[in-house]
C-alpha cells in the first residue's frame, strides 16, 4: 500500500503544542469562570496565564516558520473544485454514504480544511488575545487612566472561549470522517497517511 507523507515534523509539534496549550486553557479557563472547581482558582489562574504566553509565543514562531519554508502558500484559497466541495459539505456530508468515503476534490481536501481552519481561529484567536490581554493588564491599563469596563472584557473573553469549545468539539467530529475513523489522528501523530484515502487519487 502506498504511504504519503503529509505533516511534516514541525507541523506536527505545531498542532500538538497548541491543542495541549488549548485544552489546558479551556481547562482552567471554565474553572476561573466558576463552572467547577478542579485544580483550585489560584492553580487555575497560574497555569491559564502561564499559558497564555506560551500560546503566545508558539503562534508568533509558527507564523515566522511559515514565512521562512514558504509554507503559507497552502493558506491561499484557490476556488479550483469549490462547487464539489460545496455540495458535498451542504448535503452529502452527513449521509451515511459520504462519511467513510474519500472527499470531493481529493488532492485539495486536507488543503481546504487548513483554509476552513485558519478562517475560523483568525476570528476567535484575536478575540481571545485581545480580551486575555486587556484582561491580564487591566490594573495597569486603569492606572494610565484607561477607563474600560471589566465585565465587558471578561464576557467577550468568555464569548471568546465558547467559540473555541463550538470549533475543537467540530474539529474533533472532523477527525473522525478520514477514509477509516483513525486514519487523520494516525496522520497527525505520524506524518503518514496511507494511500487508501483521499490522497492517493
Ligand atoms: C484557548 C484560549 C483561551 C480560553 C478557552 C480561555 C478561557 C477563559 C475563560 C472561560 C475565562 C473566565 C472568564 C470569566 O469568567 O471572567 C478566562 C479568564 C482569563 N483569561 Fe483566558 N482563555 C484563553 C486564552 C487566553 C489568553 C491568550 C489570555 C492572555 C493573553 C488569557 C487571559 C485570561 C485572563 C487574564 C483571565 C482572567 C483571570 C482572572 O480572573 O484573574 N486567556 N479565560
Amino acid at each position: 500500500m502506498e504511504r504519503i507523507y503529509i505533516f511534516t515534523r514541525f507541523e506536527r509539534f505545531w498542532h500538538w503544542t497548541q491543542a495541549l496549550l488549548v485544552i489546558g486553557m479551556m481547562i482552567t479557563g471554565f474553572e476561573i469562570h466558576g463552572t467547577y472547581n478542579l485544580l483550585g482558582f489560584a492553580k487555575a489562574h497560574q497555569i491559564h496565564t502561564v499559558a497564555a504566553w506560551a500560546l503566545i509565543i508558539l503562534w508568533v514562531f509558527a507564523i515566522f516558520w511559515h514565512f521562512i519554508t514558504g509554507e503559507w502558500r497552502q493558506y491561499i484559497p484557490t476556488m479550483k473544485g469549490v462547487d464539489k466541495i460545496i455540495r458535498h459539505y451542504a448535503w452529502e456530508y452527513f449521509g451515511a454514504k459520504s462519511i467513510l468515503s474519500s472527499s470531493p476534490v481529493p488532492a485539495s481536501t486536507t488543503r481546504c480544511r487548513l483554509q476552513a481552519y485558519l478562517a475560523v481561529k483568525l476570528l476567535i484567536n484575536p478575540i481571545l488575545w485581545i480580551s486575555g490581554l486587556l484582561y491580564l493588564y487591566y490594573n495597569e491599563l486603569a492606572a494610565l487612566g484607561q477607563s474600560l469596563d471589566l465585565a465587558t472584557i471578561a464576557l467577550i473573553h468568555t464569548i471568546g472561549a465558547f467559540m473555541m469549545l463550538a470549533f475543537f468539539i467540530a474539529h474533533v467530529y472532523l477527525i473522525t470522517t478520514g477514509h477509516t475513523v483513525g486514519a487523520h489522528l494516525k496522520a497527525m501523530l505520524t506524518g503518514w497517511e496511507d494511500g487508501e484515502g483521499e490522497h492517493a487519487k
